[in-house]
């Protein structure tokens, strides 16, 4: 699948947003190697800090799925952000666990402003299980 569509289906996913509190929609869309689409959107919580997140969402969709790692190949995030939209600290650790260190993540915001990153430069010197050894 062309980024391109990945990124409008990420768009898609911010119709699914729940966020009443920050009037915020995030959308994201993860790629799989067998070319499937899981979303995810914001869902927020009146207790602010359950909250999650469109990037988690949608890996926690694919896994519940069946899905995992190595099945990865893109994700996509978008927003109405002046700048391409970013993972926040919390996803990017979540997203070095779960989604391959070197595949493309692409930032994005709704005029289509668009910034391709991966897990490396999103977060260096992340903890991660070899720490725990
Ligand atoms: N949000 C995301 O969904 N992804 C991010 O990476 C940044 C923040 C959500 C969380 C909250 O619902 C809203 O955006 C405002 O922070």
């Amino acid at each position: 699948m062309e980024k391109e569509k990945l990124i409008e289906q990420a768009k898609k996913a911010r119709g699914l947003s729940y966020s009443p509190y920050s009037r915020f929609a995030v959308g994201a869309a993860l790629l799989t190697k067998d070319g499937k689409v899981f979303l995810g959107a914001n869902v927020e919580n009146s207790s602010y800090p359950l909250c999650m997140c469109a990037e988690r969402n949608a890996l926690y969709n694919a896994m519940m799925n069946g899905y995992k790692k190595e099945d990865f190949v893109a994700l996509a995030l978008s927003a109405d952000t002046d700048e391409p939209c970013s993972p926040c600290g919390a996803c990017r650790q979540v997203i070095s666990e779960l989604f391959p260190k070197s595949a493309p993540i692409y930032m994005t915001n709704l005029k289509g402003d668009f910034k391709e990153t991966n897990v490396e430069e999103l977060l260096p010197f992340a903890f991660s299980a070899d720490d725990l050894k």
